[in-house]
């Protein structure tokens, strides 16, 4: 059994990922900038208070620690939603910066299994968020720890984020870019297996069971929430899709569909 430490524990995928780590038998530590009290008992895991940005607790929370899975981030617009801002700048000192430290400290700590979370599409996307990660996931290709990186398409809950973004419009207009976005239970899954089978490299890319276009992935999420709007499909081509981060990959499909996602949130979905 791995003692893991996890970053981005307090995240979206973080919340699935702790489970599925602790359920494996592993030893859990996540990294967090403050502790949350809610989840310390459910969860039995251990809290080092650190702080990527600035390097704080990084290396105290790396003792006895063999593998590491960096699944922290700072997304903006998944914090958010998307603004202007958003197509010219994305900050960096959490994805990339803090990457680099993480790195440093992990080869300083003679960690043996270095996971590094990331997104399908990165190369081709214009995105400054994007690019910022990018950078990061370089890093980690050029670190001479031992590394998977397993790159996931877009979470359903930012899917969910993105259309509730548009729900004031009465008329949606929107691309039929095939995309298949995930599950970040399928994600956890996946990043559990790939501690014990501890295969390293550029590991296949993970996406949701179902390649759609993006606008009928609209479609459901109207009907499932009970919304009246008209949507209207209009083509892109391939760069455009990419460019925006609609992507897919058939590399290894997860379990659970959309619309099955969008049921259980029970008319809660963002
Ligand atoms: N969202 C997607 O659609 C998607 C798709 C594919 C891959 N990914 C990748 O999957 C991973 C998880 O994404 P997510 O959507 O679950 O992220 P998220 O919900 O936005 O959570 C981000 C996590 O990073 C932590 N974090 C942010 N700044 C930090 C700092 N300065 N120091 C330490 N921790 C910090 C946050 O901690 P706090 O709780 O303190 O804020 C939080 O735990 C990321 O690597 C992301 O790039 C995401």
């Amino acid at each position: 059994m791995a003692k893991i430490l996890v970053t981005g524990g307090t995240g979206h995928l973080g919340h699935d990922l702790v489970p599925a780590l602790t359920a494996s038998g592993h030893t859990v530590r996540l990294l967090a900038r403050e502790a949350r009290l809610d989840r310390a008992v459910e969860w039995a895991v251990e809290w080092a208070l650190g702080d990527l940005a600035t390097g704080e607790g990084i290396d105290d929370a790396l003792g006895g620690v063999d593998t590491v899975i960096h699944a922290a981030t700072l997304s903006p617009i998944a914090r958010r939603g998307m603004r202007p801002i958003d197509f010219f700048s994305s900050p960096s000192d959490v994805d990339v910066e803090g990457t680099r430290r993480l790195l440093a400290a992990s080869q300083r700590a003679n960690v043996s299994h270095f996971i590094f979370v990331s997104i399908v599409g990165l190369d081709f996307s214009t995105l400054p968020y994007s690019r910022v990660k990018l950078a990061g996931e370089q890093l980690v290709r050029e670190s001479p720890l031992s590394w998977p990186v397993i790159r996931a398409t877009p979470f359903f809950y930012l899917l969910a984020q993105m259309l509730a973004g548009l729900r004031w419009l009465p008329v949606w207009l929107l691309p039929t870019s095939p995309s298949n976005p995930v599950d970040t239970r399928d994600v956890a899954r996946y990043l559990a297996q790939a501690v014990s089978d501890g295969e390293r490299g550029v590991r296949p890319q993970i996406g949701g069971p179902e390649v759609m276009p993006f606008s009928t992935f609209a479609r459901q999420y109207r009907d499932v929430l009970g919304l009246r709007r008209l949507i209207l499909p209009f083509p892109v081509s391939r760069k455009i899709s990419l460019a925006l981060g609609l992507v897919e990959t058939s590399e290894r499909l997860g379990e659970r569909t959309w619309k099955a996602w969008l049921s259980e949130q029970g008319g809660c979905a963002p």
